[in-house]
């Protein structure tokens, strides 16, 4: 295994760079350090500490409860077993939406207390001036727009985003402010594939798409809905790489009737 200082890290400035190299950005969540020791080894460029988590790792019905604490808590775990991927963390909702200075020290916290190289923020207009002021203070900021899933509660759905032309003309105006605030990247969530595109072609930093087709300058998913295991949420944008949830059914019930019929340990798994 690779010691941590003789590994080139992928930084906000690489990932920066892909958009004039035109190296596609491959990007996944994790939450945990054994998932993110194994993305890692795998090559993924930029790790995500996603607010999902609230979804796929608690079990709530939305991304709304997470705290920062519990973010903070999940990002360190996760960046303790990185060595080359660069380790984004959302910051949840309510943490940024307040105020500037409340934004900054929250953002600071996650900086700081989880080695983190950045955050993601969800919106446009509402919080440019926090990201301007994040990124002038020297904290990395990923942006998210399209369907962001913190606002569930004002838009009453999962719906794509941008198909009408005021939303799409919307959307396209948002990343222009949060490439005028200096972002890094900007995730673009479920719209549609040509709006996406256009959005890429506009921005000078690179759009990483999840459910935005295949004009992005990078892809996202959710480690889990990739993997198989989250098998009742399968949106038209997630692909199964696996069937995990399969195999994990299989492995316990198997050793369930190991155990029963006391075929489990051996002479051989004994002392
Ligand atoms: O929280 C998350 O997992 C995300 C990705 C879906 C982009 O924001």
């Amino acid at each position: 295994m690779a010691e941590k200082s003789k590994v080139k890290a992928v930084t906000t400035r690489t990932v920066l760079e892909s958009k004039r190299s035109g190296d596609r950005v491959a990007a996944l969540t994790a939450y945990d350090a054994i998932t993110a020791h194994v993305l890692d080894e795998a090559g993924i460029d930029i790790i995500l500490v996603g607010d999902s988590l609230s979804n796929v790792f608690q079990g709530n019905d939305t991304t709304i409860p997470v705290t920062l604490d519990e973010m903070i808590y999940h990002a360190k775990v996760v960046t303790r077993s990185v060595k080359r991927a660069l380790v984004v963390v959302d910051m949840p909702f309510m943490s940024y939406q307040v105020d500037t200075q409340e934004t900054l020290r929250n953002a600071g916290r996650i900086l700081k207390e989880t080695g983190a190289s950045a955050v993601k923020v969800e919106g446009g207009k509402a919080i440019a001036e926090s990201v301007g002021r994040m990124t002038e203070v020297g904290i990395p900021v990923m942006g998210h727009l399209g369907l962001t899933p913190q606002s569930i509660n004002k838009f009453g759905g999962y719906r794509p985003r941008g198909e009408e032309k005021e939303e799409a003309a919307a959307i396209l105006a948002d990343a222009k402010l949060l490439e005028s605030a200096g972002v890094f990247a900007i995730v673009l969530e479920k719209i549609p594939a040509q709006l996406a595109a256009k959005v890429t072609k506009t921005v000078k930093v690179p759009t990483i798409g999840i459910g935005a087709g295949q004009g992005c300058d990078g892809q996202i998913l959710v480690y889990a809905d990739m993997l198989g295991l989250t098998q009742e949420f399968k949106p038209r944008f997630v692909r199964h790489y696996a069937n995990l949830a399969e195999q994990m059914h299989k492995a316990f019930i198997a050793y369930i009737d190991d155990v029963k019929k006391g075929k489990f340990p051996s002479k051989e798994e004994s002392y």
